[in-house]
């Protein structure tokens, strides 16, 4: 099949890159000519596990191409993939102008039949929006031409995200056109090999299926950091409490760590989109709302804890802090936790040296030349004279340290732990002052 992927993202690029993977012809467009020049030569503009060979193999084999050309884009493919981000709006709504600008150019340029898929995440009610413009732009120019708009929203995971497209849990088509049905099936055939994992149903149902999944997990997370939080109140453990329930299969174990807060550019956001799209539905969705005030809470958890121990004025102290991405195996740094943490910290007079194994070329980029944060070359260089070490992201290369090392390279021996990493009486029986998420017990 002929694809386009608009807008070569985290998404876009692994969809386009596993589409092609299975033997098809897949354009990937994107109009930041520096993200199409990287991969033109051969490079890859984000990390992702495993991407930059399925990249390089499909390239090379002349099924995968990248181009800032949006009329040779809407010229290629039969199937036009919308994955293009869609941001919060200053009033926590999906911002979908860049949704609506590739569907325009799909409506301005398309000459034959074309089935426009969003893979992009976005609120109820898109599709007619995407629809409506692409009519639009088609009676701008006096013309008739098929088309359908399909709803797949895309569930992989950063950091497991070629994984996750190859071996989908289930595939969610929203589609009323027996047409575009039909060549989503072809398409995702070849992913599917074992069981049926396609769920077909009507466009808005698809639309708030993928909102309805990440606000289930976000709700995991909150309901775990507000009992977190309970825990260490009354002398509990968390981690006991979550085997405990984890071990009934109603509940299962997975996204129930107590941390200092979720982030990453899905959660955050389509929360408060949901949110919005509720309230303008005359909804209040008040356990949602109560799920985003509790991760506000607790990204301060861990600041909340240093200046329990070291008083409100931090000016002249250095923080060593390990883990700058949102979560392991992936640069990306929108909303995480640890951008909050270092803000706080530098509120309060506070410097900052950190180190995180891939996120560090992100971290500038955000960060420039700010004099108060400094970045280490390896995790035990950011300990140097620190008064304390922060660990804010569950990277592996964390999780077995040299405790010794640790002891001596800081002014004081204290780990603020916002990922429960150890079990406390390891770091304690080295002699070093341990703070965790809910685990006062132990
Ligand atoms: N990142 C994830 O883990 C994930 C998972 C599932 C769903 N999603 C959803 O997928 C969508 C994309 O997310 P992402 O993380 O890949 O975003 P991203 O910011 O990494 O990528 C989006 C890309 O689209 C490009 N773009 C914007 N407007 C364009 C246009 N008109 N034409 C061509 N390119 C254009 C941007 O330059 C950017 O490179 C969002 O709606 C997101 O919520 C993301």
């Amino acid at each position: 099949m002929k694809i386009t992927v608009i807008g070569t993202g985290y998404v876009g690029l692994v969809s386009g890159a596993c589409m092609a993977e299975m033997g098809n012809d897949v354009l990937c467009l994107d109009l930041d000519p520096e993200k199409i020049r990287i991969l033109k030569e051969g490079g890859i503009p984000i990390h992702e596990p495993g991407l930059d060979a399925v990249v390089a193999r499909n390239v090379e084999a002349g099924r995968l191409h990248f181009t800032t050309d949006v009329a040779e884009a809407v010229r290629f493919g039969t199937i036009q993939f919308i994955a293009v981000g869609t941001p919060p709006d200053e009033d926590g709504s999906a911002d979908l102008q860049y949704v609506l600008s590739a569907a325009r150019n799909i409506g301005r340029l398309m000459t034959d039949y074309k089935v426009v898929v969003d893979k992009s995440t976005v609120p109820v009610g898109t599709a007619d929006k995407v629809k409506a413009a692409i009519a639009d732009e088609l009676a701008k120019r006096g013309q008739e031409m098929e088309f359908a708009v399909v709803s797949n929203p895309e569930f992989l995971k950063e950091g497991a995200a070629v994984e996750d497209f190859m071996r989908p849990d289930r595939i969610v088509v929203g589609a009323d056109d027996e047409r575009a049905i039909h060549l989503m099936r072809a398409l995702y055939a070849p992913f599917q090999r074992n069981r049926d994992k396609l769920v077909v149903m009507d466009v808005r149902s698809a639309e708030l299926t993928k909102y309805a999944a990440n606000a289930m997990l976000a709700t995991r997370i909150s309901f775990m950091n507000e009992l977190a939080l309970l825990a260490d109140r009354m002398g509990a453990d968390i981690e006991m409490v979550r085997q405990g329930i984890g071990s009934d299969p109603r509940i299962g174990y997975h996204f129930l760590y107590a941390g200092c807060g979720y982030g990453g550019s899905c959660f955050p956001k389509d929360v408060k989109a949901l949110i919005r799209t509720a309230r303008e539905n005359g909804q209040d969705l008040k356990v949602l709302q109560a799920v985003e005030d509790a991760n506000d809470v607790q990204k301060m958890v861990l600041v909340d804890k240093i200046v329990a121990k070291f008083g409100e004025d931090l000016s002249g102290r250095c923080f060593a802090l390990w883990g700058l991405a949102f979560k392991p195996n992936t640069d990306d740094m929108r909303e995480a936790p640890s951008r909050v943490i270092i803000n706080e910290l530098f509120r309060r007079g506070a410097t900052v040296t950190a180190y995180d194994p891939v996120a560090m070329t992100e971290t500038k980029r955000i960060y420039g030349d700010e004099p108060r944060l400094t970045l280490a070359d390896k995790p035990m260089d950011a300990l140097e004279g620190a008064d304390a070490l922060l660990i804010v992201t569950e990277w592996k290369e964390f999780r077995s340290p040299d405790f010794e090392r640790i002891k001596s390279a800081l002014k004081q021996p204290v780990i603020f732990d916002g990922r429960n990493l150890y079990e406390p009486e390891v770091p304690r029986a080295a002699g070093i002052e341990y703070h965790c998420i809910g685990r006062s017990a132990s």
